[in-house]
């Protein structure tokens, strides 16, 4: 590699604002090499990951299994039935023990607390793949989607529209390490909180990139490259479906609204996507959507965060 994510090796990734820009750099181009056919060997032989999933997932959960598995690694999944975590055993407990049996962890948790109670009590690395107040994980696959798709990263315009929740947050920690010019449209009061706003800085770092938070969609989509949406009811919202859905509903990415972006303008998602609530099935199935290459990003960058962190010949 020429730029290499060394920072990684062997360090929990918890949060996107826990990376250096050189780290993000690195492990965005690990994975386009990766892409391209590099061969990152198999850092993973013989250990085992375990991989806690107290939420669904689909692209989370097969693309880290067979990330791990192309690495050599063996994983493990465990869901809520089985680890009742904080209920059947308390969280420092849980990881004390499964830091006993395996090299390292992946966790879908709500509690972001809970998930840093977890790699508090072990010594493995410990991923982040998403919590009700972050998915660092995503994001690193939107910022590859990004780089590929509108040539550069830094000084890149995406347009985020819909919840100020956790794909939300990690956006924003983005922003500030990727030097992006990031616009955040939420309906009022679904923006996101000071806390958050003031927390998307590392620490001691006042952070790159601009940040534009409004409730005026054509404000968000001037000049921008990329619409961003997520769903509008996240998992464990469901009990405020219909509410959301009235209060979401002039925010749909639909066809009048590319007709108001820029004509080059791409469409991304995280998904799963709630057809016919933040986006319609002719944007999503049109020619500016990139969604499904994005979710393909997921595997690439994840094996190149699993083999930056896990010391592959590549990093
Ligand atoms: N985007 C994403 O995290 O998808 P899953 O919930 O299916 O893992
Ligand atoms: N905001 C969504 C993201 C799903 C990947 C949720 O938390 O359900």
């Amino acid at each position: 590699m020429n730029q290499v994510a060394t920072g990684l090796r062997g360090q929990d990734f918890l949060a996107v604002k826990d990376l250096l820009p050189e780290d993000l750099r690195g492990l965005l181009q690990m994975a386009a090499r990766l892409k391209s056919g590099a061969d990152p060997g198999t850092p993973l032989g013989r250990r085992s990951i375990a991989m806690v999933f107290l939420r669904p997932s689909n692209r989370t959960r097969v693309s880290f299994e067979a990330a791990i598995n192309r690495l050599g690694g063996h994983p493990i999944a465990l869901f809520d039935r089985e680890i009742e975590l904080g209920r059947r055993e308390s969280v420092a407990d849980v990881g004390r023990i499964l830091d006993r049996f395996v090299d390292g962890l992946v966790a879908r948790i709500p509690s972001q607390r809970d998930l840093l109670g977890l790699a508090a009590s072990m010594d493995g690395p410990v991923i982040n793949a998403m919590t009700d107040q972050g998915h660092p994980c995503q994001i690193l696959a939107d910022c590859l989607t990004v780089q590929e798709s509108v040539g550069h990263l830094a000084g890149a315009r995406i347009t985020f529209v819909g919840d100020g929740n956790n794909v939300c947050a990690s956006w924003l920690e983005a922003a500030h390490v990727a030097d992006l010019d990031l616009r955040v449209v939420t309906p009022p009061g679904y923006g996101p909180s000071e806390v958050v706003l003031a927390g998307a800085c590392r620490s001691g770092s006042e952070g790159r990139g601009s940040v534009l938070v409004t409730n005026d969609l054509d404000e968000g989509l001037q000049d921008t490259n990329v619409i961003y949406t997520d769903v509008w009811t996240s998992m464990g919202q469901e009990d405020q479906h219909e509410d959301r859905r009235q209060d979401f509903g002039p925010y749909q990415i639909n066809e009048g609204v590319l007709g108001r972006a820029p004509q080059g303008v791409r469409v991304m998602h995280c998904l799963p996507a709630h057809r016919g609530e933040e986006i319609t099935d002719s944007v999503m199935d049109g020619p500016q959507s990139i969604v499904f290459d994005q979710a393909e990003n997921r595997y690439w960058v994840q094996l190149a965060l699993l083999a930056a962190i896990y010391g592959s010949d590549l990093s």
